[in-house]
């Protein structure tokens, strides 16, 4: 059977960085693109409302499956990435699931069990660069794993949201913030906050330039945020809906990281994680 990290597709995912030789093999690493779903089809059935994860899926069916439970069974808690200060639920290669089909998969588009090379660097620069989120309001959104929420928490800011509009990614935050000592100091909401007038001292945005069209909607709440005087962090290992996106010309570099060995291993063409900041 196709593992289920066989099963993906980068089309939209990949970095710029695609190289003629490379094998379908090689670019279909990383579990980020089903095969039948992939992430610009669940990304248009997410803001179009059809989408649903597996845990509203299968809500009526499923109501006896308890997720935490899932998530401790079916990921490996894991400080092998650019943030080691991090314990996190992640699926790994030592995790069955990650050879698993997608057909068997129990988690419906698990973004949140991997850790995103963009999510990475920005949460790098935060461990790093404390002061600058301490005492401060800060938002991530489309926060995954909640690393960079985390993070913040971590460095002192006085109010975090970790905002995901996955449900399981909801909880999996909340698990990896207990993990971190972190929860509940962290508020958690799966509401889908893009384009809605908000006050916020910074805005995280980790990997959440992966299509155009997702690009620019963001780009569009960033220029109303930034307006409002929200500072905005982008973490981005340069995909090529960022480079090619006009968004390019307003972006600020601050930091660069290279990634680890096993992250460019898992995104075939990329080798570094970018934080950048928005400038209107
Ligand atoms: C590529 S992952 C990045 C996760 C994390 N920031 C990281 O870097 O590891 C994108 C995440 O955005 C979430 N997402 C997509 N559309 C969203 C929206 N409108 N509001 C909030 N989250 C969204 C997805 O569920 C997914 O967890």
């Amino acid at each position: 059977m196709k593992s289920l990290s066989d099963s993906l597709l980068e089309t939209n995912y990949t970095a710029k960085a695609r190289h003629g030789s490379d094998s379908m093999m090689n670019l279909t690493r990383r579990i980020k693109i089903f095969s039948k779903s992939p992430l610009s089809e669940v990304a248009k059935r997410k803001r179009s409302g059809t989408y649903q994860c597996c845990t509203q899926q299968n809500h009526n069916a499923s109501r006896s499956l308890d997720y935490r439970e899932l998530i401790k069974k079916h990921t490996e808690v894991t400080t092998n990435h650019l943030t080691p200060e991090l314990q996190l639920h992640l699926i790994t290669p030592t995790c069955p699931l990650w050879y698993t089909g997608i057909a068997d998969c129990i988690f419906s588009d698990p973004y949140w069990a991997f850790y995103w090379p963009g999510g990475q660097a920005l949460t790098r620069y935060l461990l790093d660069n404390g002061k600058e989120v301490a005492d401060k309001v800060v938002a991530d959104i489309g926060s995954g794993c909640g690393a960079s929420a985390i993070a913040a928490a971590m460095m002192g800011a006085k109010q975090v949201l970790a905002n995901d509009i996955d449900p399981v990614a909801a909880l999996a935050i909340q698990m990896n913030a207990e993990l971190n000592g972190v929860y509940p100091n962290i508020e958690i909401s799966t509401e889908n906050l893009i384009g809605h007038s908000k006050h916020w001292d910074f805005l995280l945005l980790g990997d959440m330039f992966y299509d155009k069209d997702i690009s620019d909607r963001v780009l569009e709440w960033m220029d109303m945020l930034a307006g409002q005087n929200t500072k905005i962090f982008v973490g981005d290992p340069c995909r090529i809906y960022m480079l090619d996106h006009p968004i390019r010309t307003k972006l600020r570099l601050i930091a660069e990281y290279d990634l680890t060995d096993e992250c460019k291993e898992e995104n075939y063409g990329l080798s570094s994680g970018f934080v950048w900041e928005f400038i209107p």
